[in-house]
């Protein structure tokens, strides 16, 4: 597939990265291209466009930007570039307060997750979140002792939801789907759960998985 990815840091090289490595076209969108000259140079299959250059070639959009700067980063990109489109949604909404504690502060409530703010403001856009409970090194190819971790998704469109389990299921996941778009109210916050062991023991080399019954 022709993966957008909106977002140049860690995440976003991260991920192009996994979608390379399993056959995927990639183009990275930022702000300032030229930062990613040695990412660039490094990754010769890659492009690096623009947000809205990024929107326009993707069948399948990830959004991989700082929390406070999601919705300023698709209006950037165009509602129009990605209307109908998926659109994996990595984000978290980290509010700018340092940890407390070890535990992140969010700009969101119980009752209202980032990604339902972004699904309303863009109805025509397919959002899926995921990846957002997993540091970046663990995303691709995840290897621990306890076996496949799990990646919990969730989002309105059901087609969407199947197209980000093709794609876990190519990166080593086990997928937890949890329902529609409210469900990001639960997933949001694993990542204040996830990072609690690196801030306060520098430990960042986890992943949740999910015991089922046999
Ligand atoms: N780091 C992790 O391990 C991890 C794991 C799971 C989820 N997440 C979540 O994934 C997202 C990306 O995390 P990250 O660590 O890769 O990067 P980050 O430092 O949180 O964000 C960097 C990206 O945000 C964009 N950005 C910042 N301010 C902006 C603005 N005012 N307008 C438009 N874009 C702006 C930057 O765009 P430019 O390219 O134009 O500078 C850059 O692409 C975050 O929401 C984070 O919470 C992170």
């Amino acid at each position: 597939m022709r993966i957008g990815i909106l977002g140049s840091g860690d995440v976003a090289q991260a991920l192009a990265g996994g979608f390379l490595e399993h056959g995927h076209d990639v183009m990275l969108g930022t702000r300032t291209p030229a930062k990613l000259a040695d990412w660039t140079a490094e990754n010769p299959k890659a492009r690096v466009g623009s947000f809205a250059e990024a929107a326009k070639f993707a069948e399948l959009a990830v959004l991989s930007v700082k929390g406070t700067a999601a919705a300023d980063a698709l209006r950037a990109a165009g509602a129009a570039n990605l209307a109908g489109k998926p659109l994996i949604d990595t984000t978290n909404p980290i509010a700018d307060a340092p940890p407390s504690n070890g535990v992140l502060s969010f700009f969101t409530n119980l009752d209202e997750s980032l990604m339902e703010r972004l699904q309303r403001e863009f109805g025509n856009v397919r959002f899926v979140k995921a990846f957002n409970s997993v540091g970046h090194a663990c995303m691709v190819n995840p290897q621990f002792k306890g076996g496949k971790p799990t990646m919990f998704i969730c989002g309105n469109d059901e087609p969407a939801k199947k197209i980000v389990h093709g794609i876990l299921d190519q990166f080593g996941w086990e997928t937890a789907d949890m329902g529609k778009a409210e469900a990001a109210r639960a997933i949001e916050p694993l990542c204040m759960l996830w990072c609690i062991p690196g801030f306060l023991r520098n430990e960042w080399v986890h992943a949740f998985k999910l015991l089922t019954r046999p």
